[in-house]
């Protein structure tokens, strides 16, 4: 009988993000099984196996966040030239720690990557171009391709990062992306194939966290402050607006309830009314969570996805998770419920090595890494 022999391919990837506060760099090892494609030459390949479903095993082989927060803190929020100039500081010892490692002679080696992924836009012109100057230049020095990255194809890949959610990756996938900059609702039908069913149209959902926290006192950003004092509150105390929740479209809107929230504040002291900040800040994650969730079943609804994901800074809230999961569950019960792991919902360079496999996998087409800017305002 003649040997059934199983193809594998492996790369390692750099990942390097630095589009807004937090700098960070990942080594991502990729393993496929039963694959059709080679990698990086360009050209589709048949295998003769009867099996050719490629399985992919990924892995984080290093990763580093250095994060800014308690710099921008002091002033109340990103100054972006100092996040740029931080940038510069973290990432040369962050590649370094990632792509060299001491033998035991004490002899410096550095580890083998096959391709440089990095943030190419949306966030900060400064603060990614430092991040775009260091990977060409790790390009150029290693002569290894360059993958421009979008941010947000970032947060959707970090879903695709935990092992179990790979099992259950079916399209379409419906993704709520949830950060500082972004809320929009995302209909994924393949690798790099997207269509947004709807979006806030003013205030991010990650940005109503943080400037309800900031009327409350609570430092930059406060989006997981208020949510830990939530957890004591009673989400009934204040009734606070829902906007948009009637619309017929997908679209969300946040900034009604930042007014609400000050307004509200306003009357408490006017009244001398004694509150108990709790109170507030579960009624503010309960009008943002609801909007959230019933947006999403709603999209759900309409367009049937196997999977409904929640990916960006805002899905490290507790609740919206908890009720988003309850939400599918009881309204599209076949549809599966994926979320990062742990410290991946905020940004990383994990996310965007991940989104450089991605754009491997689907043989996506790379621009000349010479001709690469910033593009602040990138949309999915
Ligand atoms: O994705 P991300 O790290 O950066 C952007 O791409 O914007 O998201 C940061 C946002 C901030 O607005 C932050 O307040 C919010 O995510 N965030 C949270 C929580 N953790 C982070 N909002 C609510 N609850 C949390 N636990
Ligand atoms: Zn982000």
């Amino acid at each position: 009988m003649p040997k059934k022999t199983v193809k594998q391919k492996q790369m390692n990837i750099l990942g390097i993000e630095t589009s807004c506060d937090e700098t960070s760099v990942a080594l991502l090892q990729l393993r496929i099984k039963n694959s059709k494609l080679r990698i990086g030459s360009g050209e589709r390949t048949r295998v003769k196996e009867s099996v050719a479903v490629p399985e992919y095993s990924v892995s984080i082989k290093k990763h580093f966040i250095a994060t800014q927060i308690p710099i921008h803190a002091r002033y109340g929020g990103v100054v972006p030239e100092v996040a740029a100039r931080t940038h510069v500081a973290e990432l040369v010892s962050l590649l370094n720690k990632t792509i060299k490692i001491k033998n035991q002679k004490s002899k410096i080696k550095k580890v083998d990557f096959d391709a440089v992924a990095v943030t190419r836009g949306p966030g900060l012109a400064t603060a990614l171009r430092v991040g775009l100057e260091g990977a060409k230049t790790l390009a150029w020095y290693y002569d290894k391709p360059l993958i421009p990255i979008n941010h947000l194809e970032g947060h959707l890949a970090s879903a695709w990062l935990v092992p179990g959610n790979r099992k259950h990756w079916k399209y379409p996938i419906l993704f709520l992306l949830v950060s500082g900059g972004h809320s929009e609702l995302v209909l994924m039908r393949d690798f790099g194939k997207y269509k947004i069913l709807g979006r806030t149209r003013d205030d991010a959902a990650g940005e109503a966290f943080d400037k309800t926290a900031k009327l409350l006192g609570l430092e930059y950003p406060g989006g997981p402050k208020l949510s830990r004092l939530a957890m004591q509150g009673n989400p009934l105390a204040f009734d606070l607006p829902r906007p948009m929740l009637h619309d017929p479209s997908l679209d969300m809107s946040f900034s009604g309830l930042k007014t609400a929230v000050r307004v509200l504040l306003e009357k408490l002291k006017k009244d001398k009314q004694v509150y108990k900040i709790e109170d507030v800040c579960a009624s503010i994650e309960a009008a943002i969570v609801d909007v959230l969730v019933f947006k999403t079943v709603k999209a759900a609804l309409k367009f049937k996805p196997k999977a409904v994901a929640v990916v960006g800074g805002v899905s490290a809230n507790a609740l919206l998770r908890s009720e988003l999961k309850l939400a599918v569950r009881e309204s599209c019960p076949g549809a599966r419920f994926l979320s990062p792991a742990k410290g991946l919902h905020t940004d990383n360079g994990a996310m965007i090595a991940a989104a450089g496999l991605w754009q491997m996998i689907s043989r996506r087409k790379i621009k000349d890494w010479k001709k690469l800017d910033a593009e602040p305002d990138l949309d999915l």
